[in-house]
């Protein structure tokens, strides 16, 4: 290979290609050069922070003469590190999409958005090579291969031959992958198979040619690379520590000081601190120096000592372990295999793999000491007693290089301890880690949000040395980390949103790795047993955590910790405290409907169209749209402190950097009438800015108020934290729901009343209510304090009526008075104020007035009815059994945005002053629509096209609008393409996810006589939605929270309550099944609280309460089931108690729970819950244009107006478009061939006027219309076969569309078009349609899930789910199957880890705005075993096409089930701890606790009791 360092840039070598990137790029990510320069699409940046691995790509290099591919996050290598090196990408993986691993990926239903498989590609293909150019299983544990993904109507495995990978090694290969679509089942089972099947490199195919080696550029013997990085930094690469040493010196020299050089080693340091300095104009690489590679063991006086360089990787590190394990395993160092073997385990713990085979520990160290990164290497080497080397650096050519050596934890505690002045400069060489003594025992761990790729609550590390004879601890050191109450992830906000707040002193305090002295000590000299355990336990807690300040939460999350290590290290005994196992990769199995062959390819699993070429990297997202000359990247700058007054820019520094071309402002933007432009959905005043005006007001903080646009996006992004705002005083920002209840800051949702069911009604219009039969006259028979019906909406509510009426008051005041100085109309107007509706601020439109009196009426009825003693609602059985009264309050959360794809625009100005954007949204005709108003052009000139979505989930319903206007408008401004893509903090930031609610309840149960399980007799919930400054489409939340609120239960007497606060948070918008989980998790949490304080099964409760099909009547020919609120379901198609039997017995569920009951009995420290849940999602529904082509070939072009963001929506099209095609050729010929059929972009030009994409319901809509459509084209091609073929009844598709062709054009009708819905459909009204075909449906399903929770430490295991679901005859029952499955671990990550929280303090800006500290599922999250049973003998509904249901949304409903599960082993960790611990811990056996979602690790180890590890494990050793 030429030389690396090319003066007129750096060459690499990318997938077989030399690539030249230019000096001016050489610093820039690699990610941005591949994508920006090096033409490459398959590198994806979903986070730019490490933490994703969606652009993961590999660098070949030579290990024990074979080739290695070590993978990487080009996000946050910079392009000068790869310089004379080969890389692959997913592109250029053998045989591209005909890859081994596209075909698994696509043959296991691997990809839906296909935005994270790229990345899961490199990281499955690059763990398989390795571990075939190893030549053996990967790693230690059995590879779990054989049944995974196994389904009833096939096989995925390999052939029971020995996998080249095992379970381990695949697990670790994936961890530091994300995807948000999948709910990884099918990725793992896909690289599973590829681990049976492949035996060698050979199998995987040929890489692109690695390079020839690179000559040693300029830096021979010690010398000093040096390369220009452009913008006048320099790179200094010495190749020895003396050289590096001088350099420094030199540097420190140069500069006095600190300030203009850096050491860089792996490039991972800034994914967590985004705030560093870019501007240095020296880095100084410690990559090239051999001595800080070393990882060897030496000899020494006091024993063997093992010595890691400080630029070797964690990885490396550990992989260094395993061989001295493996080497010392039974022999004579057997105390130094199990402390390597250990270490090794929890260094794999660290971020993912793609991080750990670049960080260094030097790096892993040095952030430690100056930025308290929550390091596990500390806690990991400080536990086994390692001192730190360091070179100090100074000017003084003397004394510059001196060695200090100190102890590891002590350096970190502070630097003064050890020589090292305050401020200096040091360089970290390497640690030294004394190996353990014969006799030591080494045990170290770590508690996190996910079992791997997330930073760590609190870890620990101990090791313990006992007499020979056993009888005493001769020695102990424990180490521990924990979060202190600047907490990490706060600091990590605030460093990331930069500028917001004084981050230096945040860091203060963010972490402590300290020595636990105290509980040492009480150790030392003791006989190792749980009574000296508890004994130092009671010092750690009273002592050492307390002296670090660490909060109760995580102290007790650290004490469990330290109380596993102890007990593990001193060898007590199994019934002792230990740790839980690390999580085997989820498996499954699957059972589906049998295809149907008539009806193909309906029906049938076909592979997903495009999976091949996402899993290759080449389906082009909205990003890949050409890059043309000149464009320009575009970066936002936004608020940092909601309530701020606005009062100016200073733009000037961002303006000076190289590239930057223009600052524009909203005054710049939209100078029109519409002054900012609008983003709102418009059903709300107010409507939100695109941009905050400034002189003004910031909303919340992150709010968009200014573009910076730049020749890169790197230099955008750079230029837009380069702008000065200028901020004045902050004001009446509203942060929580009591303030804003205090406040009567509400949205006026009654006025969604009409979107409501039947029976709906509008309490004040401040809030929205539903009730069925008589609420109050149940409550008050069953004695219910009356207070309770008034939750915190009702009183919000009611405050906000009484506001609204004083201002009517005010207002016919006002009018009367304007009235009597005029003479006329005076009557007039002092009678509409009086008239004025309780919400004063809009008038109740006539559709919810005719609701309200409809449902008084309804509601009087009722009531006369329970009075007369009548059916149809009142207090069931009155007369009857006893009542008991359950009041409650809950709360959920809320859940943010995380589709691997960021918002994303690309626009640019068309001829005639049109506009061409292309976004990545959720429906064409709300972008166009959305710039047309904020450009004030008439719609036909905007075109708005997007080919498909990385995952919408409904983020992208609306909120696509804001960024599509705003690459418009700067495009419009300056005539030139303008691309603009969020980076995940400000998209996370930016838009608000879902509405958290606070919940109160009133439930009345009735007693049975013959003591089976109580009726619910009456259900009163008062909800409050937490909405954000602007009302956008929250609305849906509460909305859709009412329409479930009853669930599948006869509840004769409810009434539900629900009001929207503003808050000055970002928007809140859709999140997948929005309102619907919300509602799901308040009535079944109800229930679950019923069950406890009525002592019933809540399995029992929940069947006894179900809702029935009412007895069969046989003049009734389609009977209908009504629910509690007045929907109607037809009674066949309710099946919700034959999927609970099929659950509860022949899945074993019910036998399942007698098993938890018996572990529970017998194991204190680990205990199980275990819940079922069912679901009712109910549809709702429109239509969606399609127009279907025939081309003279015989092709054919689909145009629907659905948009494809992994649901599988352009499969089940072509699917439907083929079989209704296939209709016009004899049944020789049938099915058409899918392939000859192109599902064609989304675009307003060619299909406008279908909405948005969402609601579960496009797919179905989109095939009904693309059925129709097709069924017509076949009908004119059946005539025209007749015509054409008498003689020849096997006449082929081909022949059939060549007869068609004329020299002006075809002969017949070769397109159609269709605007209709499933109920147009022939099915609809077809001779097996039982009566009328009601507009929508529900859809149902069941679910068990069995978690397993560490009692000690709150942490969780999801060890399975059972899910039965009824979609009807699916379309394709593998994507419906990868929906269900992806929806519930989409849902387990709102009910375990997904924590959004807004802190007043430093501007009410998102703490968790980054991969660091938002935590969607990772692979090791998904429940072990994930079985999905798809109804094969469903009923058939004769309104979803072909008999299919919906299915993106309904299944993330059960994820409820986790949560359920979770609080019943909390609740029987506490039941424990009553009987071991007495009463004194505050708990009592029976007493119900709810446990609130996310249960995050410290949030389930508080609900598991108050107590103490002390206590518990003194008192389990009594
Ligand atoms: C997504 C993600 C997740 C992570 N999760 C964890 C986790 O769970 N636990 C954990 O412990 N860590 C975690 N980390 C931190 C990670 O281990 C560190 O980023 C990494 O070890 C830093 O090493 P580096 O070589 O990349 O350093 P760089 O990023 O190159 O440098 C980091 C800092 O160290 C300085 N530096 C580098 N080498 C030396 C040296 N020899 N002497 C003195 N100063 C030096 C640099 O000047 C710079 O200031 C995570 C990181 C990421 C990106
Ligand atoms: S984009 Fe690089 S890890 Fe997420
Ligand atoms: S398929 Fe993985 S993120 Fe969409």
């Amino acid at each position: 290979m030429a030389p690396a360092a090319a003066p007129e840039g750096i060459l690499l070598r990318v997938d077989g290609r030399d690539v030249v990137c230019p000096a001016e790029m050489a610093n820039a990510p690699l990610a941005a050069f591949l994508k920006g320069k090096a033409g490459v699409k398959s590198v994806k940046v979903a986070c730019g922070e490490g933490g994703c691995g969606a652009c993961a790509v590999a660098v070949l290099e030579e290990k024990d003469g074979k080739t290695h591919l070590r993978t990487f996050n080009s996000c946050l290598a910079p392009v000068y590190a790869l310089r004379g090196k080969a890389v692959v990408t997913a592109e250029g993986l053998p045989g591209g999409a005909a890859s081994k691993v596209a075909e698994a990926f696509d043959s296991h239903h691997a990809s839906q958005c296909g935005y994270c498989t790229p990345g899961f590609a490199i990281a499955c293909h690059a763990a398989l090579h390795n571990a075939a150019a190893a030549g053996a299983c990967g790693g230690a544990g059995g590879c779990g291969n054989g049944s995974n993904g196994s389904t009833a109507n096939g096989s995925n495995g390999h052939d029971g031959a020995k996998p080249v990978l095992d379970g381990e090694g695949l697990r670790q290969a994936l961890d530091g992958n994300l995807c948000r679509c999948t709910g990884y089942r099918p990725i793992v089972a896909a690289c599973k198979s590829l681990a049976g099947a492949v035996a060698d490199i050979e199998d995987l195919g040929a890489l692109p040619a690695p390079p020839a080696p690179a000559p040693p550029a300029a830096a021979a013997d010690g010398g000093v690379e040096v390369l220009p990085l452009g913008h006048g930094q320099l790179l200094k690469a010495p190749h020895s520590l003396s050289t590096l040493i001088a350099e420094a010196g030199a540097l420190v020299a140069a500069a006095d000081g600190k300030g203009g050089w850096r050491l860089v080693a792996g490039s991972t340091g800034h994914g967590v601190y985004k705030d560093w300095p870019v501007d240095e104009c020296v880095l100084l690489s410690v990559t090239e120096v051999p001595e800080l590679k070393r990882l060897d063991v030496a000899e020494s006086e006091a024993g063997a000592v093992l010595a890691v360089g400080a630029g070797v990787t964690l990885e490396a590190l550990a992989s260094g372990l395993d061989g001295l394990a493996a080497a010392e395993a039974g022999g004579k160092g057997a105390a130094a295999g199990q402390w390597a073997a250990e270490s090794a385990a929890h260094l794999r713990r660290i971020a993912g793999k793609h991080v750990r085979n670049s960080a260094t520990v030097g790096g892993n160290l040095a952030l430690a000491a100056e930025r308290s990164l929550p390091s596990d290497v500390a806690t990991v080497l400080g536990g086994a007693g390692a001192t730190v080397e360091l070179a100090l650096i100074t000017a003084d050519k003397q004394t510059n290089g001196s060695i200090v050596r100190a102890d590891l934890i002590d350096f970190l505690a502070t630097r003064a301890a050890c020589a090292v002045p305050t401020g200096a400069s040091y360089i970290i060489t390497a640690v030294h880690v004394p190996l353990p003594a014969a006799g030591s025992r080494f045990w170290s761990s770590r508690v996190a949000e996910r079992y791997s790729n997330a930073a760590a609550v609190a870890n620990a590390a101990v090791q313990a040395k006992l007499s020979a004879d056993g009888s005493t601890v001769e020695s102990v050191r424990i180490v521990y980390g924990a979060r202190t109450p600047a907490s990490t992830d706060k600091v990590v906000a605030a460093h990331n949103a930069a500028k917001t707040v004084n981050v230096t002193a945040a860091l203060l305090d963010g972490w402590v790795a300290r020595r636990a002295a105290a509980a040492e000590a009480a150790l030392v000299g003791q006989s190792p047993s749980t009574a000296a355990l508890a004994t130092a336990l009671a010092a750690l807690t009273s002592s050492d955590l307390a002296a670090a300040g660490v909060p109760p939460s995580t102290a007790a999350v650290a004490e469990g910790l330290v109380a596993q290590g102890v007990a593990a290290a001193l060898g007590l005994t199994a019934a002792a405290p230990s740790r839980l196992p690390p999580p085997p990769l989820v498996d499954g199995v699957s059972d589906l409907p049998a295809p149907v062959p008539e009806l193909a390819p309906v029906s049938h699993p076909t592979g997903k169209i495009g999976a091949k070429l996402q899993a290759s990297g080449t389906a082009h997202y909205t990003e890949d749209a050409p890059v043309h000359e000149g464009a320009l990247f575009a970066a936002l700058v936004t608020a940092a402190r909601a309530g701020a007054e606005l009062k100016g820019f200073d733009p000037s520094p961002a303006l000076a950097l190289p590239g930057v071309v223009r600052f524009l402002t909203a005054a710049d933007l939209f100078p029109g009438p519409t002054g900012a432009g609008a983003n709102a959905a418009d059903r709300f005043p107010g409507t939100e800015p695109l941009l905050a005006p400034v002189p003004g007001r910031a909303d919340f903080a992150g709010q968009p108020i200014g573009v910076v646009l730049a020749s890169s996006p790197w230099m955008a992004a750079r230029a837009a934290k380069a702008v000065v705002v200028q901020y004045g005083e902050v004001t009446d920002a509203v942060f929580t729901i009591e303030e804003a209840l205090d406040k009567s800051l509400l949205y006026p949702i009654g006025l969604m009343a009409a979107w409501m069911p039947k029976g709906s009604s509008l309490g004040p219009a401040m809030s929205l209510c539903v009730q069925g039969g008589a609420v109050e006259p149940a409550l008050a028979a069953a004695g219910a304090p009356a207070a309770v019906s008034h939750g915190p909406a009702a009183a919000a509510a009611a405050k906000a009526a009484a506001a609204a009426k004083a201002a009517a008051a005010a207002k016919a005041a006002a009018a009367a008075k304007a009235a009597a100085a005029a003479t006329e109309g005076t009557d007039k107007v002092a009678e509409k104020g009086a008239e004025a509706p309780a919400g004063p601020v809009i008038e109740v439109p006539a559709e919810g007035k005719a609701l309200v009196e409809a449902a008084k009426e309804e509601e009087e009825a009722r009531a006369r009815g329970a009075a007369d003693g009548g059916g149809g609602g009142g207090v069931d059985g009155a007369a009857g059994g006893k009542k008991r009264v359950v009041t409650g309050r809950y709360q959920t959360p809320s859940q943010l945005h995380f589709y691997m794809e960021t918002q994303t625009a690309v626009a640019w100005p068309d001829e005639d002053g049109s506009v061409v954007v292309h976004s990545a949204c959720q429906g064409t005709d709300f972008v166009q629509a959305a710039v047309s108003v904020a450009l004030g052009l008439p719609l036909n000139k905007v075109a708005a096209r997007c080919r498909r979505v990385g995952g919408g989930f409904g983020g992208k319903a609306t909120f696509a609008r804001r960024i599509a206007c705003l690459a418009a408008a700067a495009a419009v401004a300056t005539g030139r393409q303008v691309r603009l893509q969020l980076p995940r903090n400000l998209d996370l930031a930016l838009h608000g996810g879902r509405c958290s609610t606070d919940v109160s309840y009133t439930a009345v149960l009735e007693e049975q006589e013959d003591g089976s399980a109580p009726k619910l007799a009456a259900l009163d919930v008062h909800a409050v939605c937490q909405g954000g400054a602007y009302a956008d489409i929250s609305w849906l939340d509460p909305a859709a929270l009412l329409s479930v609120i009853d669930g599948v239960y006869r509840i004769p007497n409810i009434r539900a309550e629900v009001a929207l606060t503003r808050c000055s948070l970002p928007p809140r918008t859709t999140v997948r099944a929005p309102g619907d989980i919300q509602g799901t998790m308040i009535i079944e949490q109800i229930l679950e609280h019923v069950a406890a304080e009525c002592g019933v099964d809540p399995e029992q409760l929940r069947a006894a309460n179900l809702l029935q099909p009412p007895a069969a009547d046989p003049a009734e020919e389609n009977p209908i089931i009504m629910t509690s609120l007045g929907k109607r379901i037809p009674s066949r198609l309710y099946t919700v108690p034959r999927m609970w039997h099929r659950l509860e017995v022949d899945a074993g569920w019910e036998a399942l729970k007698a098993e938890v009951a018996d572990f529970n009995a017998s194991n204190l420290w680990t205990k199980r819950g275990v819940a079922l849940v069912p679901a009712r999602y109910g549809m709702w529904r429109g239509r969606k244009p399609a127009y279907v082509s025939i081309l003279a070939d015989g092709t054919i072009q689909v145009a629907c107006y659905g948009i494809e963001m992994g649901q599988g929506l352009f499969t089940k099209v072509a699917q439907v478009a083929a079989h209704a095609l296939g209709e016009a050729l004899p049944a020789s010929q049938r099915p058409l061939d899918m392939g000859l059929i192109k599902v064609m972009d989304n675009s307003s030009e060619l299909l406008p006027n279908g909405g948005v994409t969402g609601g579960s319901t496009s797919s179905e809509l989109s095939c009904a219309s693309v059925r129709l459509a097709c069924l017509k084209l076949a009908e004119g091609l059946k005539k025209q076969a007749e015509a054409k073929f008498a003689d020849k009844p096997d006449y082929t598709w081909k022949e059939l569309l060549t007869s068609t062709g004329g020299i002006m054009g075809a002969t017949i009708a070769l397109s159609a078009f269709a605007h209709g819905d499933p109920t147009d459909l022939p099915e609809a009204a077809g001779p097996d349609t039982p009566g009328p075909v009601e507009p929508d449906y529900s859809v149902f399903g069941v679910a068990g899930a069995l978690v397993e929770v560490d009692v000690l430490t709150g942490e969780r295991r999801v060890l399975r789910s059972d899910i039965v679901f009824d979609l009807g005859r699916p379309i394709n029952s593998a994507i419906d199957l990868g929906q269900v499955e992806g929806a519930f671990v989409q849902g387990m990550g709102m009910m375990l880890a997904e924590k959004a929280t807004y802190d007043p303090s430093y501007g009410g800006g998102l703490e968790q705005n980054s991969t660091w500290s938002y935590k969607p599922p990772a692979a090791s999250c998904a429940p072990q075993q994930l079985n999905v049973t798809l109804l094969s003998d469903a009923p058939l509904i004769f309104n979803g096409p072909l008999s299919s249901k919906a299915v993106g949304e309904p299944p993330l409903l059960l994820s409820s089930a986790v949560l359920m599960a979770l609080q019943r082993a909390a609740n029987a960790a506490r039941s424990t701890a009553v009987t071991v611990l007495g009463n004194g811990n505050g708990a009592t056996a029976n007493h119900f606790q709810p446990l609130l979602a996310p249960a995050t690790v410290e949030r389930v180890r508080a609900a598991c009791g108050g107590w103490s590890a002390a206590e518990l494990v003194k008192a389990s050793s009594a």
